[in-house]
C-alpha cells in the first residue's frame, strides 16, 4: 500500500533521514518510534509531500507520489496529522472538519453532513459548536483526527496524537485509533508513549539519527538490545520485568 525506497532528506548538512526503506500493507497498523530528532516527523513530511526527497522514491497504492504536492496525495487517498495541531482556531469544531469534508465533497450541506459524521465518530459531538480554540488539548487532538479522517483517507498518518494526554484520554485515543484500524484504515503511527504503541502496533519501525535500526512486533522491538541502548533505555526493561 505504502512504499518508501531508500529515503534520505537533508536540511544543510544534516541528514534527518537516511536511506529509509518501509513497507506498509493495507490494513496495517505500524509504529515508528526514536528518539526526539530521529526524523520521524521528516519522514512523514516527505511522505506526505511536504518535502520532496534527496533521494529514494516514495510509492503509495501503485504510484510513484515521490515529490507529488500534498493536495494531491491527499486526494489519492493518504492524509497525515500535524504533531503541532493547527486547527482553524476561530472556527467551530465541526467547520473545521468540514475543510477536511470539502476535499472530497463538493457541496456545502454534503460536507457539512459528511463532517457532522465523523465529529460524531470522534467522539466530538458533544463540541460541535464550540470554538477550536476553545477546546483543551486533548480535543484538540481528536479534532486533528478528525480534520484528517474528513478527507476520506485510506492510509492515516499520526504524528503523537497522544502526546499530552491523561490516562483516560490516552485510553480514548487507543481506542478510537483501534476502531478505526478495524474499520479498515491502514494507520501509521509515531508515538512516544511505549504502553500505548504496546497496546496498538502490529509492527514497530525504530529511528534513530535518521536511520532505521529495527522493525519488528512489540515483543521483538523490546527485546532489541540496539533499541534498548538508543531509545528505551534500561528502566523500560526493568519495568517490563
Ligand atoms: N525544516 C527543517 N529545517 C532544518 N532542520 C530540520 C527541519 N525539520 C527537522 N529538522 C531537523 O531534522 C531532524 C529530525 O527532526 P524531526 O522533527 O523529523 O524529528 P522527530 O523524530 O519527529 O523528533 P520529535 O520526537 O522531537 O518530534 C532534527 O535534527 C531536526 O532539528
Ligand atoms: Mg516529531
Amino acid at each position: 500500500m505504502l512504499t518508501l525506497e531508500g529515503v534520505t532528506k537533508r536540511f544543510g548538512g544534516l541528514t534527518a533521514v537516511r536511506a529509509v526503506s518501509l513497507d506498509v500493507r493495507e490494513h496495517e497498523l505500524v509504529g515508528i518510534i526514536g528518539p526526539n530528532g530521529a526524523g520521524k516527523t521528516t519522514l512523514f513530511n516527505v511522505v506526505a509531500g511536504y518535502y520532496r526527497p534527496e533521494e529514494g522514491r516514495v510509492f503509495f497504492a501503485g504510484s510513484d507520489v515521490t515529490g507529488r504536492a500534498p493536495h494531491d496525495i491527499c486526494r489519492l487517498g493518504l492524509t497525515r496529522t500535524f504533531q503541532i495541531v493547527k486547527p482553524f482556531g476561530n472556527l467551530s469544531v465541526v467547520d473545521n472538519v468540514m475543510i477536511g469534508a470539502l476535499t472530497r465533497t463538493p457541496g456545502v450541506r454534503a460536507a457539512r453532513s459528511d463532517a457532522e459524521r465523523v465529529v460524531d465518530a470522534c467522539g466530538l459531538a458533544p463540541y460541535a459548536t464550540a470554538r477550536a480554540r476553545a477546546l483543551p488539548i486533548a480535543l484538540r487532538k481528536r479534532l486533528e483526527v478528525a480534520r484528517a479522517l474528513a478527507t476520506r483517507p485510506r492510509v492515516l498518518l499520526l504524528d503523537e496524537v497522544m502526546a499530552g494526554l491523561n490516562p483516560t484520554e490516552l485510553g480514548g485515543m487507543v481506542d478510537l485509533i483501534r476502531r478505526l484500524h478495524a474499520e479498515g484504515l491502514t494507520v501509521v503511527v509515531i508515538e512516544h508513549i511505549m504502553a500505548a504503541m504496546m497496546r496498538l502496533a502490529q509492527r514497530i519501525v525504530v529511528l534513530h539519527h535518521g536511520e532505521k535500526i529495527a522493525e519488528g512486533t512489540p515483543a521483538q522491538i523490546v527485546a532489541d538490545r540496539r533499541v534498548v541502548d538508543a531509545y528505551l533505555g534500561e528502566e523500560f526493561v526493568l519495568a517490563q520485568a
